[in-house]
């Protein structure tokens, strides 16, 4: 019987998990806590943990799991920088869910820019108010700027076909350029230079953290506009916040990751004393937009990414080749 522990989990996690467990014939169980070393003696008696971004899948997590009998974690996601992947090598295979929709994130990228550009989160809460002044609100068209993708994977392709949708000139950096995009690409610097949108599309890793730094925003063009779909830890919030605070320097900022989400993103801490001072900084600029990781969460997106876990849970019972493995 598989038995699979599911970490993290809310309740539009299960719309789409429980049919599809059902039809299986596997088991699942389903648990609100954060997989970490805390709680990963919940896992007791699985096969498999299905977990997710600000999950903590440390070398000691790996260690815990491994003793209990799990033999593969399935993230529900496609990042996996939260996994120790040098400590789950020869112990337990690690599957992730790489395609389920880039139009997702890309769109939601989108929407976080022209949100800060045309300032519509501001109209709606003064136009509730009846304050129909629009002083304050003026944006700038996006036609003939100049974007820079930072990674053109698949997210950043699906964003790259939206910016040619504008009429902007794209500028791309990646460690392997794909010549098929018809993109220019150049490299980082360049692109920090020359950009008047940059939009982060590339994985957090070792060489990617903090890509963006006081000397990034020290090289960038005033007036720019930063948006960040993909991890927190591209962005040193810190040297960001000092950056805004520079008149001019930073026309708005899109964030839907934040380096320190992980005990704030996903729960409702409304009723709380927020502890955090840089994410409570960040929320003080009328320029700067905080979202809690959602650019997944669309419905085509939930129902791939439950198909794509089921396919690879099956793939893993059924001996069969495993195509979204992810390895050190
Ligand atoms: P992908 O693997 O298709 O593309 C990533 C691209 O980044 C590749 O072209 C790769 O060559 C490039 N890259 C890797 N290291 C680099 C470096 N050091 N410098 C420049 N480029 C580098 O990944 P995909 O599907 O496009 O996703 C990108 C990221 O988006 C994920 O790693 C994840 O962190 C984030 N994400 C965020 C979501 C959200 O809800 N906000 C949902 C899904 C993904």
């Amino acid at each position: 019987m598989v038995n699979i522990a599911f970490f993290s989990t809310k309740p539009y996690d299960r719309i789409w998990f429980e049919p599809l467990g059902e039809e299986y014939g596997y088991r699942f169980i389903f648990f609100e806590s954060k997989l970490s070393i805390e709680t990963v003696s919940l896992a007791a008696g699985c096969n498999g943990v299905c977990a997710f971004v600000n999950d903590n899948i440390d070398g000691d997590v790996i260690n815990e799991l491994a003793d209990i009998g799990i033999e593969t974690i399935y993230m529900r996601c496609a990042g996996y920088n939260n996994v120790d992947l040098e400590a789950a090598k020869g112990k337990i295979k690690v599957l992730h869910v790489p395609g389920y929709s880039p139009e997702a994130v890309a769109e939601y990228a989108v929407a976080l820019l022209m949100t800060i550009n045309r300032h519509t989160h501001r109209a709606y809460l003064r136009t509730r108010d009846f304050n129909m002044n629009i002083n304050g609100l003026m944006g700038t068209d996006l036609y003939c700027k100049i974007i820079g993708i930072i990674g053109t994977g698949r997210i950043g392709q699906a964003m790259i076909n939206i910016a040619k949708g504008f009429g902007m000139r794209v500028l791309a950096y990646d460690l392997y350029p794909n010549p098929s995009l018809g993109v220019e690409y150049v490299e980082l610097d360049e692109l920090l230079e020359k950009s008047d949108v940059i939009s982060l599309h590339c994985p957090l890793t070792k060489e990617t953290e903090y890509i963006l730094d006081k000397r990034s925003f020290d090289r960038m063009k005033d007036g720019v506009y930063i948006v960040n779909t993909s991890r927190g830890g591209l962005i040193k919030t810190e040297d960001l916040i000092d950056a805004l605070l520079v008149p001019g320097k930073i026309a708005g900022v899109g964030l839907d990751v934040y380096e320190e989400e992980a005990d704030v993103f996903y729960e409702d801490r409304s009723n709380e004393i927020m502890r955090d001072n840089n994410l409570a900084r960040l929320m003080t600029f009328p320029n700067v937009i905080v979202t809690s990781h959602q650019g997944y969460f669309t419905t085509e997106a939930m129902q791939a990414i439950a198909i794509e876990t089921m396919e690879n849970i099956f793939a893993v019972d059924n001996g069969n080749e495993l195509v979204n493995e992810v390895k050190k």
